[in-house]
């Protein structure tokens, strides 16, 4: 079988991790590919496949109606894709998973074809900057992001992404506050190793498929944007300042500790900052970072969960005691 997977990011690390066997995969495709290799299997962009020689396509990414488009344009069979990241779609994709049935791993698949939920915009949306390519990635998330961006109209401070990866969260936040200093945090070519030692190796290596110009490319007012390359917190380097909004989106113990330590106590009242996989069952450190910033604090700081794809907590600043 012909078998190729869409996308080099997280969900193409995950299948990865999730058993699917590489020797099976003819290569990856990316539309902007990074590097020419991935996982040790060649990364090709969709348009050097023909389509005749493709069996199936696993589609790796939550860009299900864009990829869906561009492989139409191509002519590949709409049959030959099952898209694995489907799940808030208004109607599933997918016309078949028998093909998946082959190469997936059975448990897996029932999470890719469990039930669908369907999401229709809020009546308060109108004139958004946000796209619809921005809110396929994670239509719940994206929307809160906007709704709280609309309370920060006079709560002075700047916007800050500790955890950027290829910018998708970034792009929103700088459409969404065009006014705003949006400094970048990240190394730009994945976790500390150190930290990340104990990790699934696809999880890992996903995260180093990133770069600062792919980033600032996919910025609507880049004139704002701050980058901040390098680990955390040894990035920060004289920076001081205090912050209206802050994604705080680095997955594992350490670094979310670290975070916490230097931007809580800079949000100003009334400011939000937004904890990634907070709830992530994958990614316990996220919770355990926030326990024991508040131990060291004496108190539960004043927070509210998401039902988005990964859980994010929104901590809401509420007074000048909050600084510590
Ligand atoms: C899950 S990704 C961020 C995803 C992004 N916020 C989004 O929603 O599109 C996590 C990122 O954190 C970065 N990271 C983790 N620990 C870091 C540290 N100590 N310093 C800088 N970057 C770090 C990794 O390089 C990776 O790009």
């Amino acid at each position: 079988m012909n078998l190729y997977v869409w996308g080099t990011g997280c969900g193409a690390g995950d299948l990865a991790d999730q058993g699917l066997d590489l020797s099976r995969v003819c290569a990856f495709l990316d539309s902007a590919p990074v590097s020419d290799s991935f996982l040790g299997r060649p990364v090709l962009r969709p348009e050097e496949v023909k389509s005749g020689d493709i069996d199936l396509i696993l589609v790796a990414s939550r860009h299900v109606e864009t990829i869906a488009q561009k492989a139409a344009s191509l002519g590949i069979a709409a049959e030959k894709l099952v898209f694995l990241k489907n799940n808030w779609a208004l109607t599933d994709r997918n016309r078949d998973y028998a093909a998946a049935e082959a190469v997936l791993d059975p448990q897996y698949l029932d999470s890719v074809r469990a039930p669908q939920v369907a999401v229709r915009d809020p009546l308060w949306v109108s004139d958004s900057p946000l796209t619809p390519r921005d809110l396929e990635n994670d239509y719940v998330r994206t929307r809160t992001l906007e709704a709280l961006c609309r309370e920060l109209d006079d709560i002075p401070g700047a916007a800050a992404e500790l955890g950027v990866y290829r910018g998708g969260f970034a792009r929103c936040i700088n459409a969404l506050l065009p006014e705003r200093t949006l400094y970048l945090f990240d190394t730009f070519e994945g976790f500390d190793p150190a930290e990340a030692e104990h990790e699934a190796a696809g999880f890992v290596q996903a995260h180093r498929n990133t770069g600062v110009g792919r980033v600032l490319r996919l910025m609507p007012h880049p004139e704002k944007v701050v980058i901040r390359r390098g680990l955390f917190p040894a990035s920060l380097e004289g920076l001081e300042g205090r912050f209206a909004l802050v994604s705080l989106d680095v997955d594992l113990e350490e670094s979310t500790l670290a975070g916490l330590r230097w931007f809580y106590p800079r949000l100003n009242p009334g400011g939000f900052l937004l904890m990634h996989d907070y709830n992530s069952p994958r990614l316990p450190g996220v919770k355990r970072a926030l326990r024991r910033y508040e131990a060291a604090c004496g108190r539960r700081l004043p927070g509210v969960p998401l039902c988005d794809g990964n859980g994010t907590l929104v901590l809401c600043k509420t007074d000048e005691a909050d600084r510590k």
